[in-house]
Order: structure tokens, then sequence, then C-alpha cells
């Protein structure tokens, strides 16, 4: 008999927008679903993605406003803090988290749940790759830019004086949880940053997409719930899955 816990996963995992993103070597899905983030450890779980110890890594700023949730929907959890401007983007503040997880004595069953924009997923994703040779890593990304961008396609990195993401690797996140209710901290700059990629990747690849983004420009910051349905006719009929997500974290949060 299944556990009331066990179905209502199975019901959660059924109802959620689902892209899977098919790589070399491996299918991983990315998750799509306002609020999403109350749910996010049953969904780990329900998926099989729950590594034997999980360490939060993410940025004092989106920690204070989202931590509380995090830590709730994934109890036992330890959280790494590293600070998360383009300048701490460096080995330096990798080597921090490094530490963390040698002092807590995180062995190769670890996994990494990164939580924030792009320089944290890209950092927490480079640390994910190279500590012990490679532990587990989930994105949950809390900026447009990292929504629609950064925390789909395993490219994870830091930079180095002497130039922007010189140092990296590629590992691909075992889930990628997409809460565009993250995105409603997010100062307005940050967020026209990421309504750039979007508005960018409707003029070279979707003529529809950015035709309609210019109709309706002005509903992308009056906030209709029901929005994002207007466009959901774009979801499948993009190239490649990476563009699919893309698009879909794009017209639930603003559309
Ligand atoms: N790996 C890739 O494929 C890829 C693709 C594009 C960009 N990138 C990288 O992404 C980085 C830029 O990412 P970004 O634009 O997300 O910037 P960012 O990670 O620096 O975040 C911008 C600011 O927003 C804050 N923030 C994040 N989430 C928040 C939230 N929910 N509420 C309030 N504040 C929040 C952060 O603390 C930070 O101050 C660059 O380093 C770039 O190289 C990587």
């Amino acid at each position: 008999m299944t556990s009331p816990r066990t179905s209502t996963a199975a019901i959660l995992l059924h109802t959620l927008l689902r892209v899977d993103v098919q790589t070399g070597s491996q299918t991983y899905p990315i998750y799509i679903e306002y609020g999403l983030t109350a749910q996010l450890g049953r969904l780990i779980e329900s998926s099989g993605y729950a590594a034997s110890r999980q360490f939060f890594v993410s940025s004092p700023l989106v920690w204070k406003f989202h931590g509380r949730a995090l830590a709730k929907a994934i109890p036992k959890t330890e959280t790494i803090l590293l600070p998360d401007g383009e300048k701490h983007k460096q080995l330096a503040t990798a080597s921090r988290a490094y530490e963390s997880l040698i002092k807590l004595e995180a062995d190769r069953g670890a996994g990494i749940i990164a939580v924030g924009g792009g320089v944290i997923g890209d950092m927490a994703g480079f640390v994910a790759a190279t500590y012990l040779r490679g532990i587990k890593l989930i994105q949950v990304p809390t900026t447009l830019l990292a929504q629609v961008d950064s925390s789909v396609g395993g490219k994870v990195g830091v930079n180095h004086p002497l130039g922007k993401n010189l140092i990296g690797a590629f590992h691909q996140p075992s889930l990628v949880a997409i809460d565009p209710a993250l995105l409603e901290t997010l100062p307005r700059r940050e967020f026209r940053a990421g309504l750039y990629e979007v508005i960018k990747y409707g003029m070279t690849s979707s003529r529809d997409l950015f035709d309609r983004i210019d109709r309706e420009l002005r509903k992308v910051y009056a906030g209709h719930p029901d929005r994002w349905k207007l466009f959901r006719q774009d979801v499948g009929h993009q190239e490649t899955p990476e563009m699919r997500a893309e698009i879909v974290a794009f017209l639930k949060q603003n559309l």
C-alpha cells in the first residue's frame, strides 16, 4: 500500500510541468511550477535524486529571502553560504566551499543544491564538478537569467583575474527546479537582465515569440496569475529542450 506521502509525491510529479534535457550521457528533468519550492524535498526524493547528504550552497542575500522556505522543504540539509557578486566568482570563494565540505566530512555520496543566481549556480556547480572528482548537483535558480539560461546546460565555472569563466567544467545537474515565485524578491534591474536574454532568444530564434513579447510587454509587469497561459503554445515548438525550458520559465513568470 502506498503511504499518503508517497501518493502525494506521485500526484505532484504527475501535475508538474516537466521538460527533459537529453545530454550525451544522461537525461535530466527540469520541473517548473509556481510555488514549487514548498514541494522540493518530496520532489527530489520521489524522483530518486536525493544524495545521502545534501548541502545547500547559496548566498547570504538569497538565503535571507528564501532560506527558511527551502530549509523547511528539505530538512536535514546543511547550508554553505558564499558571497555572490561577480567579483566573488573566483577560485578563492569556491575554495571556501571545499573547506566547508571537507570539515563537514562530506563524502562521494554527498550532493549540492545550488540556490541562487548565475554566479552561485556556476560556482556551486564547479564545486560539485570537482569536489572528490564530482558529486551530485541540483540547481534551484533564483534569478530570471539563471532560470532561463545558466541553470540548464551543465556549464559551470569561475572567473580568472585574466578573464571571465576561464576556469570551468561541464557538470550536468541531476535535476533543475524552477519556481517563478522565487523571482518576486528580485530587484527590477536583475529581472530586466534576464528579460533581455529572452528577448534576444525571440529575436534570434522565434519571430512569433518576439512579436508577442512586443505586443504583451505591459502584461510582463502587470502580474496577472494566468498571463503565462497565453503563451503556452510555445512549449513543445522549440528546437531543443533547453530552448523550451527557457521559454516556459519566462512565460510562466511574465506573461
Ligand atoms: N553557465 C551558463 O551557461 C551561464 C549562462 C549565462 C550566464 N552565466 C553566468 O551567470 C552570472 C550572472 O548571473 P545572474 O544574472 O543571475 O547574477 P547573480 O547571480 O550575480 O545575481 C544577481 C544579484 O541578484 C541577487 N539575487 C539572486 N536571486 C535573488 C532573489 N530571488 N531575490 C533577490 N535577490 C536575488 C544576487 O544576490 C545578486 O546580488 C554570470 O557570472 C554569468 O557568467 C552562466
